[in-house]
């Protein structure tokens, strides 16, 4: 089991106070905050190793592209890829799904193809998809969950047929926390590939919490982003089976992406490089590499176990203590549910509920449609308030948490009096 109370001495950011409150981070869905060891290892690489990299005979070059390569190295083990070159950086897990859209979609999919998306799915495994079908006129279905929040695994039978190319799945869902089960991966894998459809998983939410094996999930294509997983904003990580890399046109093009230039000709380079153009993340490589080795002295299966007590907890509280006045979504079995618990105080708006929560508690949660508008409409929902859990999180902050919805049930009319009037068009415009 991991200690929370040891790990929080790593992330200075959970001393800071606010309103005179220790803060309660607890939007590690939206993004993760980072540890010494991740600050130090970009300081350190800013103040001893920078350049540009595969650009310069000179040391600090060569010693910058030894230690990007080597962050290639440290994500395709922590995923276990078969090797580092199928590890590509990209800018976040979006850009990851852009990539493959783009890329391998563009140039594979036609009229009347189909793919195939899930209604849990987040903007950035749905919009690319969306736009590549309509811009090669194929459809797009998707398959529909449970009302506690599961995938309907039957639908994928149904829908999967011989004119479908794509399958798109998340690992997690940001908003229910629902887990999308190794098993149940594989087997959509499964049926993806008896009609040779590729399966695209979008890790931006298990890749943090879970331990993750590309090799026994069978999928194509993971993208997930450093900055939910204790690594820095501004890099990704797009991994593909090689023989579909290999035979993926580029999407971006530009410097670092060929060998050799002529008038007349074009020589691409190797994998990775050909899908990184341009200077790419190399500091932010680094820190991410530095958040995986952080990780993986934890142990991955760790983490999961940790959030999964607190889910547990959460679950249990909510229930006991706040039935009445909560409406809690998704999975209520903890233990396939990670560490995410979207909710509504009956009667009050989901941003004055974060609102009160960050002003009067200093509990930091996200409130809106969390970028998973198709999924909120599908369970009759304007918002929720989203509570997100890390290593760092405690019990004790889940009964801050709880102790402060009860008191912000309790005093329901004055909260709505206080902050109807501040409740931002703004403050979260794409929800
Ligand atoms: N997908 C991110 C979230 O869930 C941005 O908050």
């Amino acid at each position: 089991m991991l200690d929370p109370y040891e790990i929080r001495k790593d992330f200075p950011i959970l001393d800071r106070v606010i309103n005179g409150r220790r803060i309660v981070y607890l939007d590690n869905a939206a993004t993760s905050q980072k540890p010494t060891q991740v600050i130090n290892a970009i300081v350190e690489f800013y103040t001893k190793y920078n350049a540009n990299i595969h650009r310069g005979l000179h040391t600090l070059s060569q010693e910058a592209s030894q230690l990007y390569e080597e962050a290639h190295e440290v994500v395709a083990k922590f995923i276990n890829a078969y090797s580092w070159d199928e590890v590509i950086f990209t800018s976040n897990t979006t850009d990851s799904i852009n990539l493959v859209a783009y890329s391998w979609g563009l140039s594979n999919i036609s009229e009347g193809d189909r793919i195939v998306l899930t209604i849990m799915d987040h903007h950035s495994n749905m919009l690319p998809w969306r736009r590549i079908a309509e811009m090669k006129g194929a459809e797009v279905v998707y398959v529909d969950i449970t009302n506690d929040g599961y995938l309907k695994y039957d639908m994928f039978k149904e829908l999967i047929n011989e004119r479908t190319r794509v399958v798109a799945i998340p690992g997690m869902s940001n908003v229910l926390g629902t887990i999308v089960e190794p098993e149940a991966i594989r087997e959509v894998a499964r049926l993806a590939h008896e009609v040779s459809a590729i399966v695209v998983l979008d890790g931006a939410q298990s890749v943090p919490h879970t331990p993750t094996n590309v090799r026994e999930l069978d999928v194509d294509f993971l993208a997930f982003s450093g900055h939910k997983m204790l690594g820095p904003t501004g890099i990704g990580v797009l991994w593909g089976r090689r023989e579909i890399l290999n035979e993926m046109p580029l999407f971006k093009t530009g410097g670092d992406t060929v060998k050799d230039v002529t008038i007349e000709e074009v020589i691409w380079h190797d994998l990775p490089w050909r899908f990184e153009a341009g200077t790419p993340p190399i500091a932010e490589g680094v820190g991410l590499a530095e958040a995986v080795k952080y990780l993986t002295k934890i142990g991955m299966i760790n983490v999961r176990m940790h959030e999964e007590r607190l889910t547990e907890y959460t679950v249990k509280r909510f229930s006991e203590e706040l039935q009445n006045s909560i409406e809690l979504y998704g999975p209520r079995d903890s233990a396939h549910r990670g560490g995410v618990i979207p909710f509504n105080i009956k009667g009050i708006n989901h941003h004055i509920v974060g609102l009160a929560l960050d002003e009067l508690y200093a509990i930091a949660v996200r409130t809106g449609m969390h970028c998973a508008h198709p999924l909120h409409y599908r369970l009759g929902l304007k918002g929720t308030v989203r509570a997100s859990y890390y290593i760092y999180n405690t019990i004790e902050e889940v009964d801050y948490l709880v102790e402060a919805l009860k008191t912000i049930v309790e005093m329901k009319e004055q909260v709505k009096a206080t902050y109807e009037g501040v409740i931002p068009g703004t403050v979260c415009p794409t929800g």
